[in-house]
């Protein structure tokens, strides 16, 4: 039997490349980083936790093409998108003398594509990436589109800049790895391309996300593939979101609320954040009098059909009041000329962008949703 594969082309004219999708592609990593020419000596870049289960199988796949690597080992975790890792991570790779012809490796989740995109995007003003996304969430999402950066005591993503990698290797077999906790989460951000436009998708994941989340690899590279050409057509259309690319943050508003008011601790998950995010942008969107109310009703069957959180029932510990929780929406990047941006929905697969949500609207959804609890 054959294993499965995909390809989605990211067409950025002068800074195109490929996501390749498919089980097994870190044995073969030194087949697709070695044309990119450079050294034959790759700097990676890793979390402890990666290092530990699958550095070996890279520098081995690697190897196969002659090339040989050195691997920085950062510590896993939020707090690394800091800025002493980002400057030790530049020291380190003027250390290792990367210049800009060579390829700088990033392998691990989320936390460590932004960072070492980000310092990809100002060492020697610019060099070489290849993303090695580990995690779901960072294969469907933050590999891909160029956004990179670091957290300030401000917030989070505040610092960065948008630069492309050459290539995203997302090897499928990694998911197996993953606690099933940081699986679903990444479901998030899954389901919510299907919300935000793809009722087609959306439906297939109802009959399909409880294979994919067991196991079944056909299901685990037909999601990526989907989500990521998506996510490529999104970014072709609005590389650096002056419009249509913010309808990728459907759910994000009421998550980062939520994420601050968690103190971006293990009680929210990002991608569990951006699961119920997603369920109370459909109620609010339903309340609005703009999407049918099965809508919500359906986004939330299928998050607990998953064994998702759905509510803010769902997360342990106290938390802010209605009030509170709108402050903390304040201070997301998307507030625009002091107005609350949302991305609401005329029904699943129709979102779209709006800075005309009523705060009262927003505290009736915030404290319905408290006095469940
Ligand atoms: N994660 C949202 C974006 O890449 O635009």
């Amino acid at each position: 039997m054959t294993s499965p594969a995909a390809t989605v082309h990211v067409n950025l004219p002068g800074r195109e490349y490929d996501i390749q999708i498919g089980p097994a592609l870190l044995g073969q990593a030194g087949a697709y980083v070695e044309p990119f020419g450079g050294r034959k000596h790759v700097a990676i870049v890793t979390d402890e936790n990666v290092a530990a289960l699958h550095l070996q199988t890279l520098q081995n796949g690697l190897r196969t093409a002659g090339l040989t690597s050195e691997a920085l080992i950062l510590p896993a975790g939020e707090a690394t998108k800091s800025w002493p890792q980002l400057q030790r991570t530049c020291e380190w790779l003027l250390d290792q003398k990367v210049e800009r012809g060579d390829v700088v490796i990033a392998f691990g989740g989320g936390v460590i594509g932004d960072l070492v995109g980000f310092a990809a995007a100002i060492l020697r003003r610019g060099v070489r990436f290849v993303q090695i996304p580990t995690s779901l969430l960072a294969q469907v999402d933050s590999s891909v589109g160029g956004k990179t950066g670091i957290n300030a005591p401000q917030g989070k993503n505040l610092i960065g800049a948008f630069h492309q990698p050459s290539l995203v290797l997302a090897d499928t077999s990694l998911l197996g790895t993953l606690q099933p906790r940081d699986f679903l989460a990444g479901y998030g951000e899954v389901v919510k391309y299907g919300l935000l436009g793809n009722d087609t998708f959306f439906e297939w994941l109802e009959a399909n996300g409880p294979a994919m989340a067991a196991g079944d690899m056909d299901a685990r590279v037909q999601a990526v593939r989907i989500a990521c050409q998506m996510k490529a057509d999104i970014v072709q259309r609005d590389e650096t979101e002056q419009g249509d690319r913010a309808l990728l943050n459907l759910g994000h508003t009421f998550c980062h609320a939520l994420e601050a008011a968690t103190g971006y601790s293990d009680r929210l998950l990002h991608g569990e954040g951006v699961a119920i995010g997603c369920a109370m942008a459909f109620e609010l969107s339903a309340r609005m009098g703009l999407c049918s109310q099965e809508s919500p009703s359906r986004v939330r069957a299928h998050l607990r059909e998953m064994g998702m959180k759905t509510d803010l029932r769902d997360i342990d510990g106290e938390l802010p009041d209605a009030a509170g929780l709108l402050a903390l929406m304040g201070q997301d990047k998307k507030v625009v000329a002091g107005k609350l941006r949302f991305i609401l929905a005329r029904r699943i697969g129709d979102a779209f962008i709006t800075s005309d949500v009523p705060p009262k609207a927003v505290l009736a959804v915030l404290s319905d949703a408290l006095a469940e609890r």
